[in-house]
């Protein structure tokens, strides 16, 4: 008998995220919210932006990972279509949650939705907004799944290039041309990755103190990073793509938070700016330009905990890296249960 696995795969995998989706939908929408403004279709893609590579370079840089040369080779191709994008943030909105995902990552998105990332009682009427971030991946989830989330949901920004590792950078350049155009007002934006746990609560009491106006970056600041130079590694940067000894300093890419202000002269450096494949150097390299010095808060903890599922950890904590979605969920029940009590902690221990 022949069988066709690869088929038979492709099909589960979209039943199940639909059912997923339609599940979701139930849990996570509160009654009363407004109805989604045009109905739902999925439209076909807009043709792929045409940029031709440069072939010179990718001549110049055939002793380099493909990864690397691809990277190079399309280096000067910086506008891409939007695909999908939501609603402009209302005038008053004091929080952006801005999501780097990928299209598959259809729970972990679920997760956010349905804890961290709406605003409950705990935010004190001050409005968030959540989006996420996405380029375009292989044939799952098909593109009307993504549609229809969007139109459920209203929080899918997605444009027209490869999702990439390398990639996240033309993602943050994007991000910034939107916020520009559909969210210039929000006093504060949390750029992070969608497998981080925010304490949003601690995150708005932090934030109380600061004046939108004025230039911050707070995160974890990593100073001095050198460049890795191991072939074989992720990371990998010849020399060729960047000669100095370290790394300017910057805010571990996991999750940090920017002031109006700052979002404001980073979308102005960036658009100058070289593109350079690890996005969170490559900010590290614009705030340098800027004269702009990162801040560290010793809450952000973008390489995770030791003991990431006790709640009482995280009264002085504002993210944490490396959450599935079920974890997502269990540590919010915990974090936001009132009647959570802990022993005094000595601050030290952050
Ligand atoms: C290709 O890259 C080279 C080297 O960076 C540059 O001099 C040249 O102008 C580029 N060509 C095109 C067509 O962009
Ligand atoms: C790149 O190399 C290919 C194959 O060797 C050659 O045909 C092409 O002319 C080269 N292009 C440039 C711009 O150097
Ligand atoms: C991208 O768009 C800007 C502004 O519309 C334009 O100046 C620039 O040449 C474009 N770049 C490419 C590579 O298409
Ligand atoms: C980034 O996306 C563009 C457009 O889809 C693609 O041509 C390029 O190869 C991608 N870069 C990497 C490193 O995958």
């Amino acid at each position: 008998m022949v069988c066709r696995p690869g088929w038979l795969l492709l099909y589960s995998v979209v039943v199940l995220l639909l059912s997923c989706l339609l599940f979701l939908k139930k849990a996570a929408i509160p009654s009363g919210t407004p109805a989604v403004h045009q109905p739902f279709s999925a439209s076909p893609w807009p043709h792929r932006s045409q940029c031709l590579p440069n072939l010179s370079v990718a001549n110049a840089s055939l002793s380099l990972p493909s990864r690397h040369r691809l990277f190079l080779t399309y280096r000067h191709c910086r506008n891409f279509s939007t695909l999908l994008e939501p609603s402009a943030c209302a005038k008053d909105t004091f929080l952006l949650l801005a999501i780097k995902s990928q299209p598959g990552h259809v729970e972990q998105r679920a997760a956010i939705r349905g804890t961290w990332g709406h605003a409950g009682s705990w935010a004190q009427g001050r409005k968030l907004k959540l989006v996420f971030l996405l380029g375009v991946a292989g044939p799952t989830p098909p593109a009307q799944l993504l549609a229809y989330e969007s139109w459920q949901f209203d929080d899918i920004l997605q444009w027209d290039f490869t999702e990439d590792f390398f990639n996240l950078t033309l993602k943050e350049l994007h991000f910034q041309r939107w916020v520009a155009a559909a969210c210039p007002h929000a006093y504060f934006t949390l750029k992070g990755d969608d497998d981080v746990f925010v304490h949003v609560p601690n995150v708005l009491e932090f934030l109380d103190g600061w004046d939108p106006a004025q230039d911050l970056l707070v995160g974890d600041v990593i100073r001095q990073a050198l460049p890795n130079r191991n072939i074989r590694v992720k990371y990998f940067i010849p020399p060729s793509m960047y000669r100095a000894r370290h790394y300017p300093p910057y805010a571990g890419g996991g999750g940090y938070v920017m002031s109006k202000a700052t979002m404001g002269h980073l979308h102005t450096a960036a658009e100058e700016a070289e593109l350079f494949p690890i996005d969170d150097v490559f900010v590290g390299m614009c705030l340098t330009k800027l004269g702009v010095n990162p801040t560290h808060h010793a809450g952000f903890k973008t390489f995770g905990i030791r003991q990431p599922l006790d709640p009482c950890l995280y009264r002085g904590l504002l993210l944490v890296h490396r959450f599935s979605p079920l974890e997502m969920w269990t540590m919010w029940a915990l974090v936001t249960d009132e009647g959570l009590k802990c022993a005094a902690v000595p601050k030290s221990q952050f």
